[in-house]
Formats: structure tokens, sequence, C-alpha cells
């Protein structure tokens, strides 16, 4: 069974259709690499998979089930648990600056526990505290718990993140362009982080310009330009024999455009 399945996604804002029925499907422990030029809607897509940002029309289906359903011109049906379906780490991070690295991870799954009092157990602060530790020590930042995001480098910053997301537990986890703000020496560490995450059989799909880590890394390589999925294939297709003109514009521009 799919554990992802997007269903002709559309988004506007205003008169600018920026996704123009995106259609894509993603098995467990499957990773999907988007490319594209800047403005092509990449992070819109994400933007939309994590309901920041509500599709005008189309579906997603997460382990064969709806949690969004949306059709132009009316209220799009989203069910209660979508949200915990999704992770994203962003470009600039996004830590809160006030909280402490283990603070940071503590949170959000803290807040979950406090609206959940109908259904389901409680998770206790001291589970919750064991979690962040452990994926702290995943990230290789066990030693950083108590330091704010001021005083680590973007690259630990970015693992921070990355642990921050998956304290939720979310079935895909999306990572808008992880590396893009970081110096090129600090790009590995991040790209190293994820690979250890494909290994452990994390369903994930990955915006990047960095080609060599999406030819490496990912199942299925999207590219999209103009709102428009103008290339899919396994990264051997896509790199390697690209049919559109525009992939082999795209690809042959040095990439990082
Ligand atoms: N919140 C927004 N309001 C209006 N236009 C937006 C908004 N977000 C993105 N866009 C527009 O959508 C298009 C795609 O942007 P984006 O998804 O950020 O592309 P990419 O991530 O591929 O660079 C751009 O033309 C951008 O200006
Ligand atoms: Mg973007």
């Amino acid at each position: 069974m799919n554990m992802l399945e997007v269903k002709d996604l559309r988004k506007r804002f205003g008169d600018n259709e920026v996704l123009k029925g995106i259609n894509l499907t993603l098995k467990k422990g499957e990773v999907l690499a988007i490319i594209g030029s800047s403005g092509g809607g990449k992070t819109t897509l994400l933007r939309c998979l994590n309901f920041l940002e509500k599709a005008n029309s189309g579906e997603i289906l997460v382990g064969g089930r709806s949690v969004y359903r949306a059709t132009e011109g009316e209220k799009p049906e989203v069910t209660p648990e979508a949200q915990l379906s999704f992770g994203l780490v962003f470009q600039q991070f996004n830590l809160f600056p006030q909280y402490s690295v283990i603070e940071n991870l503590m949170l959000a799954p803290k807040l979950r526990a406090k609206r959940k009092t109908t259904q389901g157990e409680r998770e206790t602060p001291e589970a919750i505290r064991e979690r962040a530790e452990k994926l702290l020590a995943t990230v290789g930042l066990s030693e950083k718990a108590n330091a704010y995001p001021c005083q680590l480098s973007g690259g630990q910053q970015q693992r921070v993140a990355i642990a921050r997301a998956l304290m939720l537990s979310p079935d895909i986890l999306c990572f808008d362009e992880p590396t893009s703000s970081l110096d090129p020496e600090l790009t590995g560490e991040v790209l190293r982080v994820i690979r250890s995450l494909k290994s452990s059989d994390r369903t994930m799909i990955i915006v990047t310009h960095e080609m060599e880590f999406a030819r490496h890394v990912a199942d299925k390589v999207i590219f999209i330009s103009d709102g428009i999925i103008e290339e899919q294939g396994t990264p051997e297709e896509v790199f390697g024999n690209p049919q559109s003109e525009k992939t082999k514009a795209f690809l042959s521009a040095g990439q990082k455009v």
C-alpha cells in the first residue's frame, strides 16, 4: 500500500496558480527528492502537505486514508490526525530562540500530551524527556541539550530541528532545502543525519539542490517546473537520461539555480 498518495493537488495565491495538479505516490520507507528552479512551487507543495497552506483542490491520502480533501470553492475537509502525519524541517531551522535545545524538542509533545485528555494515554514529561535525550543522541548532540540555538552552528541547529520534527513521530518527514542556509563545510553533517534516517526506514520528501545527495539517497526524483511535475523517475532515469527539455536545461545549468 502507498504510504502517501497525492491526487491532483492545486494551489493558487490570488490569480497565480502555483501548483497545477500535482500527483505522486510514495511507499513506506521510500525517499522522494524534489528538484527544480526557484519559484517552481516546491516549498508550496511541502507547505500544503503540512497544512501550513490549504490546497484549493485535490486530495492527500496517508496509509490509504484520506486526510485532506478539497474541492474548488468549498471548505476543505481535514481529519484531526492529519497534522500528525507530516513533519517539516525548514530551510531556516526555525528553532525557538528563547528555549534550550531540549526544550525545543519537548515543547510540541508536551502540548500534545496536555490536549490528549479523552483518548489514549498521556505521555508523561519524563517519557517525553527520555525520548528527547535519545533523539539528541541520534543526531549527535547530547552534550548540547541545555544550550540555546544562538550558541550552536547552523549545522547543529538544523540537526536539532530534525530531532524536533522526529519527536512527533510523523509518518512522512519533509525537508525544505535543509542545507541551503549552511556554509558548505556544515552540509555534510546534516546530510549524514538524513541518510541515517533512510536506513531506519523512514519515509521522506526532500526538496534539495544537492544533486549528488539526491542521486544517492532518493528512490524517486521529481523535477517540478512552474507548478507541474515535468519529469519523474528513479535517480538513474532523471539524472542519467532526462527526457524533458526543461529537465535537461535545469540539470546542465550547473544545477544551483
Ligand atoms: N504566501 C504566498 N503568497 C503569494 N504568493 C506566494 C506565496 N508563497 C509562494 N508564493 C508564490 O508561489 C510561487 C512558488 O513559490 P515557492 O513554492 O516558494 O517555490 P520554490 O520553493 O520552488 O522556490 C512563487 O511565484 C511565489 O512567489
Ligand atoms: Mg522553496
